[in-house]
């Protein structure tokens, strides 16, 4: 195992490489390892520290920009798993790199960035495309040394030749093979950062892909178990996919909610099996018009936060659903949600 004396080197050394300095050292608040049958190997870079502060998550705690695409962590695909059920539309995998060999590290609703191999139509190398972190920080595995992603392959027909086109980043992502080399950069994105409250209320609206945060957070809220993280607020997930083959991550959600009923709730927006009272695709923004009044109660509890993640287009129905309830009592939603926003507690992440 690397010696901290050794990764603080490191760490030294990559600040260097970004053109940064080193200005001041704050001792960062208790890193918790999840606890699994196996003791896990040592935290690889927090050290611990004997009692849990409450405070807000620090800047400096934040891991931000690792690696840079200039010099990306070159890491392993470890599995890559179809996540799309038979009868389901298109292709979405389920991926996992391998980063031990490096120090890249991350938290939940972080992003990476990838960097597909080959060049571009004129001969340069490809940019790098951001995907959002599927995995809690502790890794698929639980031993701190993986990412995963979930990635829909894009795939479109060209509007004016008709070809079928392929999105050069996903397609290289959703044909990777376990064991070829990966370039990442980041993590970014300090958007999607779950509060540190255990009793927060935590509502989630996402489509497709935008499931990857939500999986992170509740993977970390129900299925890891932490010494200074015992979730006891409630979750609330509004997923909208095409049709039941494409509920990503189906089977594990169903779970948590079996066996938290009390703290998770899941609501799914069928768009392409169920309609809508007046006879529409059901979108995630008619479940958010359905629930409205009880979302408008929950927005204005000070430890709720709200986290959008997927399609942009869901953005301005949510608003709609969101507009009326707060309405009803005389408040201008637009108004209340910039207030929530710079309260930190409205989180968007669309693409
Ligand atoms: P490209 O080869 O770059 O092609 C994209 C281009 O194709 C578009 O710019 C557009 O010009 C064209 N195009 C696309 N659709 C059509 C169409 N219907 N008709 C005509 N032209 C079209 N993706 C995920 O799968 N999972 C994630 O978790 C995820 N997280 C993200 C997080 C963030 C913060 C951001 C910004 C994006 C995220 N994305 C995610 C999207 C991802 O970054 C890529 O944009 C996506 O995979 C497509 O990249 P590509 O290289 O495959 O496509
Ligand atoms: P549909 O494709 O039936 O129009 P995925 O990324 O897996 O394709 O899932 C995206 C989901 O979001 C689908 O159910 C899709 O429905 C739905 N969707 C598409 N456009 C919007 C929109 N503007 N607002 C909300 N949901 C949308």
């Amino acid at each position: 195992m690397e010696k901290p004396f050794d990764r603080l080197k490191k760490d030294l050394r990559n600040i260097a490489k970004a053109g940064a300095e080193l200005v001041s050292v704050d001792v960062p608040e208790v890193e918790e390892k999840p606890i699994i049958a196996e003791p896990a190997p040592e935290a690889p870079v927090t050290p611990a520290q004997p009692a849990a502060k409450k405070k807000a998550k620090k800047k400096d705690d934040i891991p931000i920009n690792i690696y840079r695409p200039k010099d990306p962590f070159v890491g392993k695909c470890v599995s890559n798993e179809g996540l799309v059920r038979e009868g389901g539309q298109g292709k979405v995998q389920h991926l996992t790199f391998d980063l031990s060999e490096g120090d890249l590290r991350y938290i939940e609703g972080q992003s990476i960035g990838v960097i597909p191999a080959g060049t571009d139509d004129n001969g340069k190398p490809h940019k790098l495309r951001l995907y959002s972190i599927a995995s809690t920080r502790h890794g698929d595995h639980l031993d701190d040394k993986t990412v995963s992603l979930c990635v829909r392959q894009l795939e479109y027909d060209h509007p004016e030749t008709g070809e079928r086109v392929y999105g050069v980043c996903s397609k290289y992502l959703c044909d990777m093979q376990p064991g070829s080399d990966v370039k990442i950069t980041g993590p970014v994105g300090k958007e999607m950062l779950l509060p540190d409250d255990p009793n927060a209320t935590v509502i989630m609206m996402g489509t497709g892909t935008g499931i990857a945060p939500f999986r992170a957070y509740l993977w970390r809220m129900f299925k890891e178990k932490h010494e200074n993280y015992k979730f006891k607020g409630l979750a609330w997930l509004f997923f909208g996919v095409a049709y039941t083959p494409n509920i990503l991550y189906k089977e594990e959600l169903e779970k948590l909610q079996s066996e938290f009923p009390d703290n998770f709730r899941l609501t799914y927006a069928i768009s392409r099996e169920q309609k809508t009272a007046d006879g529409n695709k059901m979108y995630i923004q008619s479940r958010i018009a359905e629930h409205a009044d009880q979302l408008w109660e929950l927005v204005q509890k000070e430890n709720t936060h709200t986290y959008i993640c997927g399609l942009k287009g869901m953005e301005g129905g949510i608003d709609e659903g969101m507009s009326a309830a707060a309405g009803k009592h005389g408040v201008d939603w637009s108004e209340y949600q910039r207030t929530l926003k710079k309260a930190h507690r409205w989180h968007v992440e669309t693409y």
